[in-house]
């Protein structure tokens, strides 16, 4: 998000604008929180995660009346389009501000999750997956001494976008994701039959889908059932912060300054992505309203290779 905003404003004062940077997300808004952005605001600032506007998700914002207030505090500081970085939650009150308010806005997605129609990747997705990459390559020094099936529990919340990528890179025996159900006989059959090839250590990546915790469970259940010693790990936020990657920050400044341009082109209410190399502009319901796919082919081949 840092490599973002730094997009954002740089290519903004570029085109001769007055930048002005909203701290703590529609919380900040909703309360007046605006500050004059230059240069030097967004300098030394692209290799770290998070975002030095801060966030905050809000409850408020889904009211249309403090919706209204927020596009009057916009009007009243003078803000004649916004940029709005962040995934669904904040998609969706973006539509609102522009359809009830008329106020330019162009949403770039960030979050780990890669659950946004429109873009190839989020910002964020390639950091999160590389940091639990390195992860599962320390787990499995341990699942190969000590001879241990773990289930590694990611992020993704419904997705399993990062539970694929991460379980493709990672050489994982398996991988288990909403997307395609697999019952706890099924892995356990699977984990078996790898056993009597004399498999002495797996690695199962877990989307953590509707419930954070799922792997501890699904766990408790292959345990119950006899399968090899197991342990579970559940990587949660670690997924992220830290350094973003070079394919995210290059991401983020593409799509940031797209944004920018987007607003000077005169659109409003709609998302900047990258579908194919290309850069393209989705309307915001559709971000969340049609369904990413999960790539298929890669859920196959990783399972074949696995086997
Ligand atoms: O949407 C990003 C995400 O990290 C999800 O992967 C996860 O389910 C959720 O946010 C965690 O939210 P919180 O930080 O509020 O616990």
């Amino acid at each position: 998000m840092n490599a973002c905003l730094r997009a954002v404003v740089r290519t903004a004062l570029h085109e001769g604008l007055r930048v002005v940077g909203i701290r703590r997300g529609y919380a900040g808004m909703l309360n007046g929180e605006f500050g004059d952005m230059n240069h030097s605001s967004v300098s030394n600032i692209i290799q770290f995660g998070g975002t030095i506007l801060k966030t905050g998700r809000s409850e408020e914002f889904y009211k249309p009346k403090w919706r209204a207030r927020g596009a009057a505090l916009l009007k009243e500081a003078g803000i004649e389009g916004l940029v709005a970085i962040g995934g669904d939650g904040t998609f969706r009150g973006a539509h609102d501000l522009w359809t009830e308010h008329k106020i330019p806005i162009v949403g770039v997605p960030a979050t780990i999750d890669n659950d946004v129609y429109g873009t190839d990747c989020t910002i964020g997705y390639d950091s999160a997956v590389n940091t639990a990459v390195e992860a599962i390559d320390r787990i499995r020094d341990t699942a190969t001494s000590h001879d241990r099936l773990f289930l590694v529990e990611v992020m993704g919340r419904q997705a399993g976008f990062i539970a694929l990528e991460v379980g493709a890179a990672g050489g994982a025996e398996m991988i288990l994701v909403p997307e395609y159900e697999a019952t706890v006989q099924q892995i356990y059959d699977t984990i078996m039959a790898g056993v009597a090839q004399g498999k002495t250590s797996s690695i199962i990546v877990v989307a953590e889908g509707d419930e954070e915790g799922g792997a501890l469970e699904i766990a408790r259940r292959l345990r119950e059932l006899g399968a090899v010693e197991c342990r579970a790990t559940i990587l949660g936020h670690t997924q992220r912060g830290g350094n973003p990657t070079a394919r995210d920050r290059v991401l983020a400044s593409e799509l940031g300054a797209a944004a920018v341009r987007a607003l000077l082109g005169g659109e409003g209410g709609k998302m900047v992505g990258v579908v194919s190399g290309e850069l393209v502009l989705t309307p915001l319901p559709e971000t969340w309203g049609k369904k990413k796919p999960l790539d298929k082919h890669l859920y196959e081949l990783a399972g074949m290779l696995a086997a």
